[in-house]
């Protein structure tokens, strides 16, 4: 009896001085919010199961650019006007440089190892040695292995087709951007069977896992959020182990087999340029970051390519244009579409541009952290806030971009798209201004440093997969493609029916 009194006495303290805390103002000048935030939740229940979606209508709501909210404990910002944006990652890069600490992110990065996670001296050691790495391999080898890994996806399809096996995007994307990354980092197919059926098995052993992480590591894992519900979640921080420790396990083979084989006047690949600058003793540096390739390196592109195969295959008139666009400069005998031909391709370009535009495959970025206090757009944000710039929200703002929800790949083609001349009299200087207004790889010293790698993979699997077969609907329905909100966006698992071009 007393001490039940005694715990509801602590809820209900704790509540009025969370409550209090929540609802009190930083400065003269916080950016909009709710007029209250709950003690505990704060406005997590105002989140649903589509954070980037509602992050827009919310922007639509206050219409300042920039918005507050608590995500639980967490001091969150979210920003979508255009000029902020530029200023959180590009003019206060070093302000926003870091990454904020939640839990099963920490978990993921082992307190913040690798580079997706990591923070100050570790983030800028590994973040110089992968540019680096990334330059000097590219024009030599990233091209090649490409090719290579597009030549074995259309072999692929052409096993599903003579079998009569529908086509199952997500299984094969997978493997091929998993290859390339494999190939990339650690020299090594990590799907080597050419057997479809076996090719589904191997590749499980790492999609499912990273599938599971990357849900995770989402917005909505309450106890990233709520700090007294973080000892109560014990059995769900498990399972995200599990798939951890998978991914790891995989990744540490290939580490110990590095190290024992390794030439270190000539590093071969990027696992050998991490361990040659570790001295050979920080397994964990170096497997986190290779995880982080993975991650990062895998569902990103994968999932771009399936919502372009989604987007021709509703709009068939489009992906005859993109056929004919290649045939036209690669030539009706063309049996392979080479990086060199993709430079040609710019209506094929500008099909890819708008589905990154439509869906920025990681809608809100990766989270900042501020690491002083200061200012957005003259709004206070004091030191250790949340940042999250809103960019699917950018990109598909109605006062930014002429009829958003429309997936319109010629709009990339008009002549003034870029020079602010199509300005619409009601709304700002950046209407149709894609280029500004579209940044799916995000900006400034923290972007995506894959940029270059990823635009390459999309570009050789689509045309090809274009140049060969054409995609329809497996029973003829429309194809939901409503996306399912993880770290990235992703569509539902869909089957299509192919068919080879004489
Ligand atoms: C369509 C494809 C892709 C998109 C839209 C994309 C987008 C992004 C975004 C928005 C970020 C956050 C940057 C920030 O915090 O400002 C990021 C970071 C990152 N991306 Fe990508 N990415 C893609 C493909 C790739 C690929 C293929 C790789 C690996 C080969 C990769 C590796 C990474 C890494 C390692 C980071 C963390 C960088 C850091 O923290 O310093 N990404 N990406």
């Amino acid at each position: 009896m007393n001490i039940l009194f005694v715990l509801i006495l602590c809820i209900i303290l704790y509540s009025i001085f969370d409550l209090i805390k929540k609802n009190k103002k930083f400065s003269k000048n916080d950016p909009p919010g709710f007029k209250v935030s709950l003690p505990i939740m704060g406005d997590l229940l105002q989140i649903g199961d589509r954070p980037h979606r509602t992050f827009k209508e919310l922007e639509e709501k206050f219409n300042k650019g920039i918005f507050k909210l608590w995500m639980g404990d967490i001091y969150t910002v979210v920003v979508t006007d255009v000029d902020m944006i530029n200023e959180v990652l590009v003019k206060k890069g070093n302000i926003f440089v870091n990454r904020p600490s939640v839990n099963s992110f920490n978990q993921w990065s082992y307190n913040g190892r690798g580079l997706v996670m990591a923070n100050d001296n570790e983030w800028r050691r590994i973040r110089n040695l992968v540019a680096g790495a990334f330059s000097k391999t590219k024009v030599s080898r990233i091209s090649g292995l490409i090719e290579d890994q597009t030549r074995h996806l259309i072999n692929s399809l052409n096993e599903h087709n003579e079998k009569n096996i529908p086509f199952y995007p997500k299984a094969l994307l997978s493997k091929f951007t998993l290859n390339v990354i494999g190939r990339l980092f650690f020299s090594k197919d990590v799907c080597t069977d050419e057997d479809i059926a076996a090719v589904e098995n191997q590749t499980k052993r790492l999609i499912v896992p990273i599938l599971k992480v990357f849900k995770t590591l989402g917005i909505g894992h309450l106890d990233d959020f709520i700090s007294i519900i973080y000892p109560f979640l014990f059995l769900k921080r498990k399972n995200l182990q599990v798939s951890i420790d998978e991914i790891y396990d995989f990744m540490k083979e290939i580490y110990f087999d590095h190290l024992k084989n390794i030439d270190y006047e000539n590093p071969k690949d990027l696992m050998d340029i991490l361990i040659i600058d570790t001295d050979g003793k920080d397994e964990k540096l170096v497997v986190h970051t290779a995880m982080d390739f993975l991650l990062g390196g895998s569902h990103t592109s994968e999932s771009t390519m399936q919502y372009f195969l989604l987007k021709i295959v509703e709009q068939p008139h489009i992906q005859k244009k993109v056929y004919e666009e290649m045939i036209s400069v690669a030539g009706e005998d063309c049996k392979f579409i080479t990086l060199d031909h993709c430079k040609k391709l710019t209506y094929l370009n500008a099909c890819i541009k708008e589905v990154l535009r439509m869906m920025p495959i990681t809608p809100l970025s990766v989270p900042r952290v501020n690491n002083e206090d200061t200012e957005i757009g003259g709004y206070f944000v004091p030191k250790g806030t949340q940042i999250i710039p809103n960019l699917y929200g950018l990109s598909n703002l109605a006062k930014y971009v002429e009829n958003p929800e429309k997936y319109i790949p010629e709009r990339w083609l008009e002549p003034n798209n870029n020079n602010n001349t199509n300005i619409s009299p009601s709304t700002d200087k950046y209407f149709n201004n894609l280029m500004k207004v579209s940044v799916p790889f995000s900006a400034g010293i923290r972007g995506c440093p894959a940029y270059f790698l990823a635009i390459d993979e999309i570009m050789s699997s689509c045309s090809n997969m274009v140049l060969n077969y054409t995609f329809e609907s497996f029973d003829g329905k429309t194809i939901d493609q409503t996306e399912v909100f993880g770290l990235t966006v992703y569509p539902k698992p869909y089957h299509l029916k192919i068919n080879k071009r004489n």
